[in-house]
């Protein structure tokens, strides 16, 4: 059996959800009391590790965190190691921090690494771990788009925002007899748009995996309105986009680790949708309202029982693991699995289904 560590670090990277601090606090908590290991918390994800920004985190430190958003840490999702901007005589210049990274863990005798992250954090943690760094890896984002994990934390927290933001625009929509988009966050997938889509009653969900057909929706609001009905909801996640069409890219920096941010999509449809129709149309944005505030019930406790499991890897002797809930069993997977992938929307899942039951449109 290998050494257990003495002393690990925790880092939460990519941007921020809620939940994170309820997995920071799980870590610290049974790290200390169930193996005497001493936590060392990395500010700003891998920008303070490069940057050697760390501090202890006692019991004292994580105790009443639970319920809070953000993460006391700090986050960061501009930053990849692999590519770290650094200024030459007025010119950038992309340098590999990868070595120092791990450099900075030896040299603060951090036995082992716990990434709070998605795929993108996964495929940095993938780069230490072939350098020797034990890596265990806890599912974050409010995508849900992380390969390997039926779930992620911060995703019934997103969900429930964007159901409670899609109940109030029905009322008003109801009153007006409007059409109303909501764009919801996601990225590539279309699990929050589907999962706030059903629990709204939305009339259409817009998803990236099924490419929509305009003429379809319009049909779908017109038949509405024929049927008395003279408003109707549209969920429409970021990263839809019409058949044989782009998704609506609202920036591109092409150093960022992520070079695309979508957003956009909302505005476009609803323009459509009124030109189309000649029905009143509305958009509203969800953004970030979707990533803040206290995490609800659900994820605090998928949080900390991530969190604990991660120690237990530890103490365990397990190596460079990433932890996943499949179904409602918590299991783990080799974390290189994880790196760099998304998780999208089977086309023929069983919500679709479901959803397409009760006469909600995708559109197609
Ligand atoms: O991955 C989480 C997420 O909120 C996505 O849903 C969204 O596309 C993206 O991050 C936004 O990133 P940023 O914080 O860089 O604007």
């Amino acid at each position: 059996m290998p050494a257990l560590p003495k002393r690990i670090g925790v880092l939460t990277g990519g941007g921020d959800c809620p939940g994170l601090n309820a997995v920071i606090r799980a870590v610290t908590k049974s790290a200390i009391w169930r193996g005497g290991i001493e936590v060392i918390g990395i500010e700003d994800g891998f920008l303070g590790l490069i940057e050697d920004r760390c501090r202890r985190l006692t019991d004292v430190d994580v105790s009443g965190i639970l319920a809070t958003g953000g993460t006391i840490l700090g986050a960061n999702n501009k930053i990849d190691p692999a590519r770290y901007p650094v200024d030459r005589d007025g010119k950038t210049e992309f340098v590999d921090m990868t070595d120092r990274c791990v450099e900075n863990l030896r040299r603060r005798r951090i036995d082992a690494l716990v990434v709070i992250g998605g795929d993108g954090t996964m495929t940095v943690a993938a780069s230490f771990v072939k350098r020797g760094v034990n890596c265990i890896g806890l599912p974050k984002t409010i995508d849900n788009d992380l390969h390997g994990t039926d779930v992620t934390f911060g995703f019934a927290s997103a969900v429930a925002v964007a159901t409670d933001a899609l109940d109030r625009v029905h009322t008003t929509a109801a009153s007006h007899h409007r059409v109303m988009v909501v764009e919801v966050m996601g990225r590539n997938a279309g699990w929050l748009a589907l999962h706030a889509g059903i629990a709204s009653g939305s009339d259409i969900i817009l998803i990236p995996e099924l490419p929509y057909d305009l003429e379809v929706v319009c049909q779908k609001i017109r038949q509405r309105s024929q049927h008395g009905k003279r408003y109707s909801i549209v969920c429409a996640a970021e990263g839809a986009r019409p058949i044989g069409g782009q998704q609506v890219v609202d920036r591109y920096d092409p150093n960022l680790p992520e070079p695309v941010r979508l957003g956009g999509v909302g505005r476009v449809i609803a323009h459509q949708i009124e030109g189309h129709t000649g029905i009143e149309t509305r958009f509203t944005v969800l953004g970030y309202t979707q990533r803040g505030g206290s995490p609800v019930p659900q994820d605090r406790v998928l949080a900390t029982e991530f969190g604990c499991a991660a120690v237990e890897m530890l103490l365990t002797g397990q190596h460079n693991r990433l932890v996943v809930m499949k179904g409602r069993t918590l299991s783990h997977i080799d974390i290189l699995e994880a790196a760099g992938r998304q998780r999208l929307v089977p086309t023929d899942h069983p919500l679709i289904h479901a959803a397409r039951c009760v006469g909600t449109s995708f559109g197609v």
